[in-house]
């Protein structure tokens, strides 16, 4: 083991320990600097008092924006912090003034919640609802979305990086190019993928761009956050229903929006874990997000590997570029089963199952997959461990 993984490892002691936690799409483990920000804070808050050590910490608040603003190559007045990469999207979307006949333009791949809003908002605004056509090898083709928006108005396009259910990369980067192209308005969904790919907010020329702690940035649960352009911010653009953090409220009739993305946000929120998500964006930043990616796709592409070599056992995995998420069909079991025998011999996965990617599942004649999602600070060792448990079960 080489001395960055023995100290990476180190600082998450729960793999230290021999846990085989292969569930880092699902929540990754946090490393000590993060469970220690956090622990932190919520014994000042209960020595000072809740609002008394929020005031004590303001210069780390304000970091903890810096530092997400720097992972994903924004200033800090463009984050706003929420609970969720759900309610960020959300968000976002409230941003958008849909009228009957207003087309949203997205991806067979989308988000199960993402998809859900779209169908939410054709059912109670008229939202035409239209989904992009996949490449041969899987994953939306950038010039079925340009042949789109040359075709028809398009109010937003919005894309989900990383599914949840399978090991896809969409091409995020070229179907921006076509949006700045269009002069149309771009979400990016980024759950999966912050932490585990680098990210650029200006090359991916996106409005928005939503993600969550919890995953491959190993941050802790219960909060995300909302990537604001300065763009979206000129236009006006701000939630539907704007909160006392966001505005201010100026006269009888009028209010005034926060100049920052803070807009978005609400006033109450969990300092506690906003500290803890600045660190682990600073300790992402010090592994290097091209490292973590680095390793975790070695991991992946070994598992992959190993795998495909199992008689019963089917990898799921399509797209000209895959990621740290690995999915497979296991025999004719079903993957909850065998997800809940893996954590019986304290190997953590999870399971996809159809109802969570209809249009995927359906394509790929799959009911439901086990996922196997490594990061940088697992490994081979770990792969074969979990490899030679499945074995045992198909
Ligand atoms: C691609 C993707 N988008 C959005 C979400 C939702 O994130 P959250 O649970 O933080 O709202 C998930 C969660 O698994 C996800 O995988």
């Amino acid at each position: 083991m080489d001395a960055q993984l023995t100290r990476w490892r180190a600082e998450t002691p729960a793999a230290a320990a021999g846990l085989v936690h292969l569930n880092n799409a699902g929540a990754a483990l946090m490393p000590a600097p993060v469970l220690e920000a956090i622990e932190d804070h919520l014994r000042l808050e209960s020595r000072a008092g809740g609002y008394e050590a929020a005031e004590q910490v303001a210069p780390l608040i304000a970091d903890a924006y810096e530092d997400v603003g720097r992972l994903i190559g924004a200033g800090g007045r463009n984050v706003a912090v929420v609970e969720n990469a759900t309610a960020a999207f959300a968000l976002a979307l409230s941003a958008f003034d849909f009228a009957p006949g207003d087309a949203i333009l997205t991806t067979r791949n989308d988000y199960i919640s993402n998809q859900l809003m779209y169908l939410s908002l054709a059912r109670r605004q008229g939202v035409d609802v239209v989904r992009a056509e996949e490449a041969l090898e899987g994953g939306v083709d950038a010039q079925s979305v340009r042949e789109i928006l040359r075709r028809r108005p398009v109010k937003l396009v919005a894309v989900t990086w990383v599914p949840t259910n399978s090991g896809l990369v969409q091409p995020v980067t070229e179907v921006g190019d076509e949006c700045e192209a269009a002069g149309v308005a771009y979400l990016v969904d980024a759950c999966q993928a912050v932490g585990q790919i680098p990210i650029d907010v200006s090359r991916l020329r996106c409005d928005f761009l939503s993600a969550t702690a919890r995953k491959f940035l190993r941050g802790p649960r219960g909060i995300g956050f909302l990537y604001v352009s300065d763009r979206a911010l000129a236009d006006g653009r701000a939630p539907l229903y704007v909160d006392m953090r966001g505005a201010g409220w100026v006269a009888a009739d009028d209010y005034r929006l926060a100049g920052d993305a803070t807009r978005f946000e609400n006033w109450e929120f969990a300092y506690a874990l906003l500290l803890g998500l600045g660190e682990a964006a600073r300790y992402a930043l010090a592994v290097g997000v091209e490292e973590a990616g680095r390793r975790a796709l070695e991991l992946a592409a070994y598992t992959r590997e190993r795998l495909g070599a199992l008689d019963g056992m089917r990898v799921l995995d399509r797209g000209a570029r895959l990621c740290a998420i690995v999915t497979a069909q296991v025999g004719a079991l079903d993957a909850r089963e065998v997800v809940a025998e893996l954590r019986g011999w304290g190997i953590n996965t999870s399971a996809t199952t159809r109802d969570v990617a209809l249009l995927d599942m359906d394509a790929k004649g799959a009911s439901s997959a086990v996922r196997i999602s490594p990061h940088y600070y697992n490994t081979r060792q770990e792969i074969d461990i979990a490899v030679g448990a499945l074995r045992g079960l198909v």
